[in-house]
């Protein structure tokens, strides 16, 4: 029997970045806070709990903790207003915000600059548009679906800038373009759809459709985890959902070939490891 492991799966670059920046950091003397969880699995962030670092969150816990500190932000990134409070905290600032998300925090800044009207096509409510709104300095819209893109009217005498959080569904981004494209609000549209999303989807499904089981680990509140878990599931009927090695209650007929195994982009590599060894040693 076979165990093999998606192509692309587990933390992608940013995340894997923002981690490493708290680890570097831990052993210097200093108390550590990430702004919000650095990533969205219980275990990472106990075990960060036990290491000292603690999690805050809101602009008025920046100011309630004790000076001297070091605030990391995570790879989300923050609304600019929340970063010049750390600023003006006494903490020292770490930005570990994702190259890529920073990228579209530089696009929304230029274009308010130039007076566009910004538009993200995301989630409102997800940590990384609204730090991506909080770069903003004209109006703004968040839009999640076609139907808000019909209804969208840009303020007046304004141009547009369309913008996608970096997780957005590629098709429904390219709807929602064609809608704009109609309009004339098109002369600004910036695709900011991370690969890495796409890839571990991808590399889920063409592991799915060759493995006779197979193991999708992530968080129980994560969303790309439980995505790729309908992935695998269209296309694999024995797929498991777990989030530890202890949710793992495997049964294995002798007539399995292939295990495949993915993992969500918060899902550390020792645990992806650790279900690895587990299957190949046991069964
Ligand atoms: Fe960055 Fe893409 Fe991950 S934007 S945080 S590498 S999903």
């Amino acid at each position: 029997m076979e165990v093999r492991l998606a192509e692309y799966a587990g933390f992608c670059f940013g995340v894997k970045r923002a981690i490493d920046t708290v680890y570097e950091q831990i052993g210097k003397g200093k108390t550590i806070y990430t702004y919000g969880p650095i990533v969205h699995n219980e275990e990472v962030i106990r075990e960060l709990e036990q290491k000292g670092v603690r999690v805050i969150e809101g602009e008025k816990a920046l100011f309630s903790v004790p000076g001297g500190g070091t605030v990391i932000i995570r790879a989300h990134g923050v609304p600019r207003g929340i970063q010049e409070c750390m600023e003006k905290s006494g903490l020292e600032c770490i930005d570990a915000t994702c190259p890529f998300v920073k990228r579209i925090h530089r696009i929304v800044e230029k274009a308010g600059r130039e007076g566009r009207h910004v538009v993200i096509a995301g989630n409102p409510g997800h940590p990384e548009v609204e730090g991506i709104r909080g770069w903003c300095e004209g109006p703004v819209t968040v839009i999640g679906t076609e139907e808000e893109a019909l209804n969208f009217v840009p303020e007046e005498g304004c141009g547009v800038c369309l913008v996608s959080q970096t997780t957005f569904n590629y098709n429904k981004f390219q709807s929602i373009v064609e809608i704009f494209s109609k309009r004339g609000y098109n002369d600004n549209v910036v695709n900011t759809i991370c690969n890495a999303t796409a890839e571990r989807q991808q590399s889920a499904q063409t592991l799915a459709a060759e493995a006779d089981v197979m193991i999708v680990i992530g968080g129980k509140h994560s969303s790309n985890s439980r995505k790729l878990y309908e992935i695998c599931q269209g296309e694999c009927a024995q797929t498991y959902f777990i989030q530890t090695l202890d949710d793992l209650h495997l049964e294995l007929p002798k007539s399995v070939r292939l295990v495949g195994i993915t993992a969500g982009a918060s899902t550390p590599n020792n645990l992806i490891e650790e279900v690895q060894n587990y299957v190949r040693i046991n069964f």
